[in-house]
């Protein structure tokens, strides 16, 4: 299976989030095979794009989450809040989070554990800048994020590997060096959660993803699916994504 998720950051208000979203259905209709897609406003924006996608094929995601489930924590959302308003997947650790409001590892390890125990998806972002060596500090990022989880039967997790140097700045990652960082976390992975199925653990694409790059990562069995910024707020670009999801999955059936 593969999954495109849209990350409409801090972009689209109400208004825009819900034609956005009913552009995102209409893409997808008529198609065999459609990959998972998730939405993610901005949370002002939730309730209206649930009414969008209720009974679609899309699921609703939010774009960061707090740990704790209730209190004096002026400004934050509870996991329990967004599950319900109908949101099943999160993103956590988001590179922007990190940089921009302090989110450390420890943080988001906290972030997927609360996730989980109300049955949301943690979509966990790791990745390096430029100067890091790439490898050595996913792992750091996977390591301290992860520490004491144990996945439960029914829990899956994904990971978002987006290198920072790639986010916005239209120059994407090549699609054989993502194949090989996913293939190094997926192990990773494995080794921090222990028993974990492979079923349960989906790595995907972030950073300059567009409809001209999308179809190259997708094709490759290492990538799961793709995490879409700046192309997911277009939606010419967004569905050029989606067709190249529908023309993998479609030639795998065949
Ligand atoms: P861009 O697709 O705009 O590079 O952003 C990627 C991203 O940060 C998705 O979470």
């Amino acid at each position: 299976m593969k999954t495109i998720i849209a990350n409409w950051k801090m972009n689209v208000g109400s208004r825009e989030s819900v034609a956005l979203a009913r552009g995102v259905l209409l893409a997808l209709k008529g198609k065999k095979q459609l990959p998972d897609v998730v939405v993610c406003p901005p949370h002002v924006a939730l309730g209206e794009v649930r009414k969008i996608v209720a009974r679609s094929h899309a699921a609703l995601g939010a774009q960061n989450v707090f740990w704790e489930e209730t209190g004096a924590f002026t400004g934050e959302t509870s996991t329990r809040m967004l599950a319900e308003l109908g949101v099943s997947h999160v993103i956590l650790g988001h590179s922007e989070r990190r940089r921009l409001f302090g989110e450390t590892d420890e943080a988001v390890g906290k972030k997927i554990v609360a996730a989980l125990s109300a049955g949301l998806v943690p979509i966990v972002c790791v990745g390096e800048s430029s100067t890091d060596n790439a490898r050595e500090f996913v792992a750091t990022q996977l390591r301290g994020a992860l520490k004491g989880l144990h996945l439960r039967h029914k829990e899956r997790i994904l990971v978002a590997y987006e290198p920072v140097w790639a986010i916005g700045t239209g120059v994407a990652a090549q699609p054989a060096d993502a194949v090989s960082m996913h293939a190094f976390i997926r192990s990773l992975v494995a080794d921090l959660l222990p028993g974990v199925k492979a079923s349960q653990v989906s790595i995907l694409y972030g950073g300059s993803v567009d409809g001209a790059n999308a179809y190259a990562f997708l094709r490759e069995d290492e990538v799961d699916g793709l995490l879409v910024g700046g192309a997911s707020v277009k939606l010419s670009e967004f569905g050029k994504i989606l067709e190249a999801a529908v023309s993998v999955l479609e030639a795998r059936a065949a």
